[in-house]
């Protein structure tokens, strides 16, 4: 069975001494001691307490007046069985007080707790020790696990980590927020999380927690110092939000754990608005970030058309094209530049996981982004001559990062605006760069994400339950909710864009879709005549 913790809070040192040896010494039961409130919260806060057992006058016996052990145990988190230790005299063992109506207030706030005579013998508070304890746990394994959330922030985070921390406490599990993710393990920055404190979350953007990169994370030095804040803490399981950086940490840390000779159950919830996760379809984010990269693009429709401008829109996403790919789908955009499209890299030998970023073929993706901007210019000028007035260009971040600059935005630009010169056209469109930006990130999630985030948190708790470790859950569309080894997510995820694209056929879907409802049939079957290697 496991190990019960119970807190004697009571400022007679000799009454707690005695519950401790006459009640309490036994292997199943642990006890702290506090003399007061104040030295009870400190315990309290940091350690994993499932019964309390509290004095009801905790500051002056004498004085009848004294509420302090009542006030006190009004305050513990309801999820802590609590036992009243009072002075009347014995016979009296009833929830809620009922045998004293005139000092315990007669509402709901003390329905679970017991009152009980100091007098007692110990056969009759051993009673009231089973019954508080097995009515509040119904003697489920107890356990606490911590929560955080690493990596860039995306909406649904929050809904996750409610959605954690709900399932958890319905599962008699305890579950520490940790801030600012895997920096906050470091530096011991952590709370319960209570009902109270995940109070209308779900629909919030950004992360109540936090979140972060903490690269230092890498360095098993650094580590230890989290390793022993679970170790203090007595944290079983870690459930991470984020990507790629977040499971390598907890693998990374489960590892560490073990070699101190302790366990660290580890699962992953994929968190992250690039949506560059092997092991689920869709991550919690991208598609609240999809939402508001097409409103984004909107917004300058009107003054587009006005104006006979073309906007050449900059995605976020990182190495991946998804956020690039949807949001053009999604905003009728006539083209879109995207990593799997257009980067090239050497061959390698080695297996390294994200060792192809190394291997980037800069000038060849340099020359495939040109003469990719080349088609879309000539694209561009059929539909002006069929009379459109505005054009939009989505560009995945990808190409000006793993081209090192050498194709940025503004040469992007000026190769758009060379092949527009060349029009036969009397209104020649001008060109704008326009960057979606972070204000896509930060959004309100979706109902999409919300019930995604719902899900995968219940789902990231089960997994401990179940005693699972370094997996994540995703959701797939032919297989519902699933876990994944980290391993796998990791090695799958870590490989050139063309190499993910390749088994990801929805994807390439998605892209044919693109295609088929921007380009007219004549003008595909006329490209692809052409051999244009950016049709299929
Ligand atoms: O990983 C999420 C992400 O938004 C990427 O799409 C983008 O490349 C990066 O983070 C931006 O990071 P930061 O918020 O630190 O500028």
């Amino acid at each position: 069975m496991t190990q019960i913790n119970v807190l004697v809070i009571d400022n007679d040192a000799d009454y707690r001494k005695s519950l401790a040896e006459g009640l309490l010494a036994s292997e199943e039961y642990e006890v702290f001691e506090a003399g007061g409130p104040g030295e009870a919260r400190e315990i309290l806060e940091k350690e994993l307490i499932h019964l309390a057992m509290i004095d009801i006058r905790l500051n002056d016996d004498e004085d009848p007046g004294d509420r302090s052990g009542l006030e006190l145990a009004e305050e513990i988190d309801p999820v802590v069985a609590r036992i009243l230790l009072c002075e009347y005299p014995p016979g009296g063992i009833a929830p809620g007080g009922a045998f004293n109506k005139t000092l315990i207030p007669a509402d709901d706030r003390f329905a679970e707790v017991y009152f009980v005579s100091k007098q007692e013998d110990l056969f009759v508070m051993a009673e009231v020790v089973e019954r508080a304890l097995k009515e509040e746990f119904e003697i489920t394994p107890v356990q606490r696990v911590a929560v955080l959330a690493e990596g860039g922030d995306a909406p649904g985070m929050n809904a996750a980590i409610s959605s954690v921390a709900k399932v958890a406490m319905h599962n008699g599990v305890e579950v520490m927020g940790v801030e600012d993710g895997f920096r906050g393990l470091v530096e011991d920055r952590m709370r319960k999380l209570r009902w109270s404190s995940i109070r209308d979350i779900m629909g919030r953007g950004g992360s109540i927690l936090g979140a972060g990169r903490y690269p230092k994370f890498k360095n098993p030095r650094i580590r230890g110092k989290a390793v022993d804040n679970l170790i203090h803490k007595k944290i079983s399981g870690l459930i991470v939000i984020g990507g790629v950086n977040a499971m390598e940490g907890a693998r990374n840390l489960a590892g560490d754990m073990e070699a101190r000779g302790k366990t660290l159950n580890t699962v992953a919830i994929p968190g992250t608005i690039n949506n560059n996760l092997w092991g689920t379809d869709i991550s919690v984010g991208a598609a609240s970030t999809t939402d508001a990269m097409i409103q984004q693009i909107k917004k300058v429709h009107a003054l587009a058309d006005a104006m006979r401008r073309v906007f050449l829109c900059k995605a976020m996403g990182r190495y991946c094209g998804f956020l690039a790919l949807r949001s053009a789908l999604g905003s009728g955009a006539q083209a879109v530049v995207i990593p799997e499209r257009c980067v090239e890299t050497y061959p390698s030998g080695e297996d390294d996981p994200g060792s192809w970023i190394r291997r980037v073929n800069i000038r060849d993706t340099v020359n495939n982004g040109l003469a990719h901007l080349g088609e879309i210019g000539r694209i561009l000028q059929k539909t002006f001559a069929s009379g459109k007035r505005s054009g939009f260009i989505v560009v995945s971040e990808a190409i000006e990062i793993l081209s090192e600059g050498d194709l940025d935005m503004a040469k992007m630009r000026k190769r758009l605006e060379d092949e527009i010169e060349r029009w036969k056209l009397p209104n020649r469109p001008d060109v704008r760069i326009y960057d979606l930006g972070h204000a896509v990130r930060g959004v309100a999630p979706c109902d999409l994400d919300v019930w995604l985030a719902t899900r995968l948190g219940a789902a990231a708790v089960h997994c401990l339950l179940d005693g699972k470790t370094n997996v994540m859950v995703g959701r797939i569309e032919e297989r519902g909710i699933v876990d994944t080894p980290f391993e796998e997510v990791i090695r799958m995820s870590n490989r050139s864009p063309a190499e993910v694209w390749t088994d990801r056929p929805k994807w390439r879907e998605l892209y044919d879709l693109h295609e088929a409802l921007i380009y007219p049939l004549g003008m595909r079957h006329r490209l692809k005549a052409r051999r244009n290697r950016f049709l299929k």
